[in-house]
């Protein structure tokens, strides 16, 4: 599989926020680029924190659920942990919440705001064992620049 240029779409999405930083932009701008750049992927989007739950954010891919409670399936996982979750089979973790039933493999990553996670970015993926730790550093640095994008 090829691999993921995360420095460029880190530098992209930085370009990208030159007229704003405001939230909504930056999440779109964030999905649109991890969807086209990152082969076998079927979902590439945000869940918003709101009133300790995740409501669904900016996204690309099939319609998706759209109120997760904390510590449900993968993404209420990562959100109640405040811990990345790269999970090689989604069908092994409990609550796993199956919104496109082609999704066989994600990782999801906590996107901070001020010491607390205002949101996760979840990615899926058709294939089993996807994501790989060079895939979980690469997003981790990707997350970190739209953080420090969001922080201004
Ligand atoms: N995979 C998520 C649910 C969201 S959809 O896949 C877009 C989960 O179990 O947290």
């Amino acid at each position: 599989m090829e691999k993921t240029d995360y420095r460029l779409l880190s530098e992209q999405l930085r370009s990208l926020a030159e007229i704003s930083h405001k939230p909504i932009p930056l999440y779109a701008n964030a999905s649109a680029l991890l969807f086209e750049a990152m082969p076998d992927v079927n979902w590439a989007g945000f869940y918003l924190a709101e009133d300790g739950r995740l409501l669904l954010g900016p996204f690309q891919g099939r319609s998706a659920c759209v109120l997760i409670e904390k510590g449900r399936g993968v993404c209420g996982t990562a959100f109640e942990k405040d811990e990345i979750q790269l999970v090689p089979d989604v069908h092994q973790f409990p609550g796993h919440i199956a919104c496109d039933s082609a999704s066989c493999s994600e990782v999801v990553l906590p996107v901070h705001k001020n010491g607390q996670v205002t949101a996760v970015l979840d990615i899926d993926s058709p294939l089993y064992d996807r994501f790989s730790e060079e895939d979980k550093i690469g997003l981790s640095l990707f997350v970190r620049t739209l953080e420090e994008l969001l922080a201004d």
